[in-house]
């Protein structure tokens, strides 16, 4: 089931790479043409050229992580689906949640309600969707000029009995433009974004039979939230 909605996934994302993988090859081309055009003038002005050779590299790195992160997919493991408290998957990249805050200048806060019903997930696959969150709350809170930059990682139950992962900011929220897009691959606001973060965690939330959703957080920024079911007690 998994296998399939992955591949239907990837199968839609071809053409969106093709046509996103055109632009940065474009770009390295042009590019490289300009630089041998440069070297080939009399007293070629090297600091011209050198900008020309950083444009390369940024296209060239940005092609990559285009790629990097459809083979992570493509490669990923069928679901190893186990048995799990969510705050303990939580609490093993608590560091890397931690370490990332302090990169984006941000003081990240953990809420772990305790008690919380077990669910059914593959926990890296988990991990890596609720990673994809934070650095995305880390990066809206760094646009806004507004400090302390804050960012939320907290667990709950849903009113409908859902356990539940939330992932708040205080930058500028959703805009209007995004809201419309944003489980679409290949949208980003973003100068280095590939756009595939919430495409994939979308894919991966609902393969466990959950949903990606979200809501302004107050006075600004966005909440977006896991909602996974919730397995029968001693089950
Ligand atoms: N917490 C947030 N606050 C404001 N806007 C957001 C937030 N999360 C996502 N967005 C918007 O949704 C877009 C898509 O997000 P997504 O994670 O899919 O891609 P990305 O972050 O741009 O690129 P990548 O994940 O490859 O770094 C972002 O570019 C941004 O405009
Ligand atoms: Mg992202």
């Amino acid at each position: 089931m998994l296998q399939v909605s992955r591949l239907a996934t990837i199968g839609e994302m071809a053409a969106g790479v093709a046509h996103e993988l055109n632009q940065p090859l474009t770009a390295i081309a042009n590019y490289a043409q300009a630089c041998d055009r440069l070297l080939g003038r009399p007293g070629a002005d090297l600091e011209d050229v050198r900008k020309a050779l950083r444009e390369i590299a940024d296209q060239a790195v940005r092609a990559g992580e285009i790629l990097r992160r459809l083979r992570s997919l493509a490669r990923s493991q069928p679901m190893k689906r186990e048995r799990t408290d969510i705050n303990v998957i939580i609490e093993q990249i608590r560091d890397l949640v931690l370490a990332d805050a302090r990169v984006h200048r941000a003081y990240a806060k953990l809420e772990l309600a305790p008690g919380l019903p077990s669910v059914s997930i593959d926990a890296v696959q988990l991990q890596h969707v609720i990673l994809n969150l934070v650095r995305n709350g880390l990066e809206a809170s760094s646009i806004t000029a507004s400090d302390p930059r804050e960012l939320r990682l907290g667990t709950g139950l849903s009113t409908d009995g859902d356990v539940e992962i939330m992932i708040c900011d205080n930058g500028p929220g959703l805009s209007a433009q995004a809201l419309e897009r944003l489980f679409d691959p290949f949208f980003s606001t973003k100068a280095e974004g590939t756009g595939l973060g919430l495409a994939i965690s979308n894919t991966v939330v609902r393969a466990h039979g959950g949903s990606l959703g979200h809501r302004p957080n107050l006075p600004h920024g966005a909440c977006f939230y896991i909602r996974l079911p919730a397995e029968p007690a001693g089950g």
